[in-house]
């Protein structure tokens, strides 16, 4: 039986709100906004493909993952300078404490800027001041996690880490994210084994639209610590005991699934699955300007659409700081944060 006093319907969206969070899958090149992809393209003198701001929205109707990633790498081409990558993720930031966020691992895709001819200390030092001011600024705790790109080489995620590594204070670890299927996640095996070596705490991207094999090798070959989505893991009954006995946590994005097509309809989205079988899930919101919403827009959303109530909310904001790379101390502090939120508002 659940020990959270029950909270009546009407009042269920005002706690989801209030409840603090942590967001521990969120791409910042996914929070780009159409505004700010103009604002930036004119800043820069850079030429987009679409006449207004409307019609590019209206390009964001996506049938899979690839139709998706085809617009997000071509919206994230005005990305120029320093200010330009600080601005973008302040704006994150912003949305991210109004949501009552407090803990933030944020994704970044270098390699889509250094192609491009940007500079990984343009990028790096740009993300990362937003980040260091968002604690002062707003009350967020952020951290940068590197994502290396799986349709590219492991020679080019060397690369890239090694270009990386001059600034490694200013990431705390690296993940594996783009086009899933046709690129499991064993390819990165030797990049991610030096990365372990390094220090570098570790995530992948797993069965979004890959199969459970790529989450068994996430975990078996790359040593990762959390698998992102990780949604295809409830058609694997093994798995399953697997994620519940080590307590791997999944970064699920209910919104991100419906858009791309992974559960077209919410309401047969497999989030309550892990969450019955107490295993560490937690809602996240990916890539927020092109999902139709933020954090909070994630959580009400799915609490409609699968019948969630205040015992899931607890369990869904607890889920979120355990899995965090905060130390443990921190995360008890949080913990407790949750705790007398849910008293007080009763
Ligand atoms: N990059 C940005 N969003 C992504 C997602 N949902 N899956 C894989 N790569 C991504
Ligand atoms: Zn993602």
């Amino acid at each position: 039986m659940s020990l959270i006093k029950p909270v009546p319907p009407e009042r269920l969206p005002e706690l989801l709100r209030r409840i603090p969070k942590a967001e521990l899958h969120i791409h910042i090149e996914g929070s780009l906004e159409p505004e700010m992809i103009f604002k930036l393209a004119q800043r820069n003198g850079v030429t987009i493909p679409y006449a207004s701001v409307e019609d590019l929205r209206k390009a964001y109707a996506f049938t899979n993952l690839q139709s998706f990633l085809d617009i997000y790498y071509a919206g994230a081409s005005v990305l120029l300078k320093e200010q330009d990558f600080y601005d973008m993720a302040w704006a994150y930031l912003e949305k991210a404490a109004l949501d009552n966020v407090i803990r933030a691992e944020i994704f970044f895709d270098p390699q889509t800027h250094t192609a491009r001819g940007v500079s990984m200390e343009t990028v790096v030092k740009g993300l990362s001041r937003a980040c260091k001011e968002a604690k002062a600024g707003l009350g967020v705790d952020a951290e940068l996690i590197l994502c290396f790109l799986r349709h590219l080489s492991e020679q080019e995620a060397f690369e890239t880490l090694e270009a990386a590594l001059p600034f490694r204070d200013h990431f705390i670890g690296v993940g594996l994210d783009s086009s899933e299927v046709g690129h499991p996640p064993e390819k990165f095996a030797k990049v991610f084994a030096k990365c372990k070596e390094l220090g570098f705490r570790l995530v992948a991207h797993a069965g979004e639209e890959g199969p459970p094999e790529y989450i068994w090798s996430a975990l078996d070959v790359l040593k990762v610590e959390r698998i992102d989505h990780g949604v295809q893991s409830t058609r694997d009954a093994a798995l399953m005991q697997r994620l519940a006995k080590d307590r791997i946590p999944l970064t699920v994005c209910p919104l991100s699934n419906q858009k791309l097509k992974v559960f077209p309809d919410l309401k047969d989205h497999s989030l309550r699955k892990p969450l019955d079988a107490g295993l560490c899930a937690m809602i996240n919101s990916d890539d927020p300007a092109y999902f139709g919403g933020y954090m909070n827009d994630n959580w009400q959303a799915t609490f409609t659409a699968l019948g969630l109530d205040a015992s899931h909310a607890v369990q869904l904001a607890k889920n979120s700081f355990e899995a965090s790379f905060c130390d443990a101390a921190m995360k008890r502090k949080y913990a407790d944060r949750v705790s007398s939120v849910v008293e007080s508002f009763h």
